[in-house]
């Protein structure tokens, strides 16, 4: 079988807050990313839905080559990714790794907290699977978690209109409601990779006191970190620094809205 790329999933956009930090940390790869636009948003679906899905998306993937695939995505990391590692993989492609959000970036947040109260904003699905809750505790279990589900952000975002002022009642709605739970949290992480995209109106809502945190350089460093553990599944990766997009969307709509997730124009295919 030929090198490889890393293959880099998300129902949408999201995901390229995430693969942007990794590009900047391990530019040598070559990559492939593909966002479910056709389906996207997933936060509401089902378990059994989002299972399909991430599923048909990674073994579409693996199809176009990859031996490694990261769900950049909370929601497929929550409710698909343990199914695909523990049921789907052994079974079906032993000698392949898929690997989610959510643990790296419980392993460390630790580091962002002083108060030991965290706030995790997340889409319902994630909220509701409460893996941050089990993973976080399960590594620090001092740390008191208080999430808050914001349904009404990626759509927001998927369209566009988060930075308009319509925007501004769903983000300081449930800012508020999240902090209503308690007045100690001093980090709150954003465990939805479009809610970067938020960032200076989530700064401006948050008192100063608060870490806002972004997943994205969390996982690259995670990955650096896994790759350097793994010579056995890095040696097999393409290093050209080649990176091609897709879309199950529309490309020519992908490509206008994805720069802003991504930071640079890019062009994408079809799936
Ligand atoms: N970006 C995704 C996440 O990190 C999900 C957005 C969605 O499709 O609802 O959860």
């Amino acid at each position: 079988m030929r090198a490889s790329p890393i293959g880099i999933f998300d129902s949408g956009y999201g995901g390229l807050t995430v693969f942007r930090s990794i590009a900047d940390q391990l530019p040598d790869y070559n990559y492939i990313y593909l966002g479910d636009n056709a389906r996207s948003p997933y936060g509401d679906h089902s378990f059994d839905t989002i299972y399909k899905y991430t599923l048909e998306c990674v073994e579409w993937l693996f199809a176009k080559g990859c031996r490694l695939v990261i769900l950049a995505c909370n929601t497929a990391s929550a409710k698909a990714l343990r199914t695909i590692q523990q049921r789907d993989l052994p079974a079906k492609y032993p000698d392949r790794r898929v690997l989610g959000v959510i643990r790296p970036t419980a392993e460390v947040i630790d580091q962002y907290t002083s108060t030991k109260q965290v706030g995790v904003m997340g889409t319902r699905g994630t909220v509701n699977s409460k893996s941050y809750l089990l993973e976080i505790n399960k590594f620090f279990p001092d740390i008191q978690v208080y999430q808050q589900s914001c349904p009404m952000w990626v759509p927001l975002i998927e369209n566009n209109e988060h930075l308009e002022p319509g925007a501004d009642f769903f983000i300081k709605e449930y800012c508020g409601q999240l902090l209503q739970q308690s007045a100690d949290i001093d980090c709150v992480l954003l465990a939805c990779t479009h809610y970067p995209l938020l960032m200076p109106k989530l700064k401006a809502v948050f008192p100063d006191y608060i870490n806002v945190l972004a997943q994205g350089d969390i996982v690259a460093n995670s990955l650096a970190d896994y790759l350097g553990r793994h010579p056995e599944i890095e040696k097999k990766l393409s290093k050209e620094g080649k990176r091609a997009f897709y879309t199950s969307g529309d490309p020519a709509a992908f490509d206008e809205h994805a720069s802003i997730f991504f930071g640079e124009a890019l062009k994408s295919g079809k799936m």
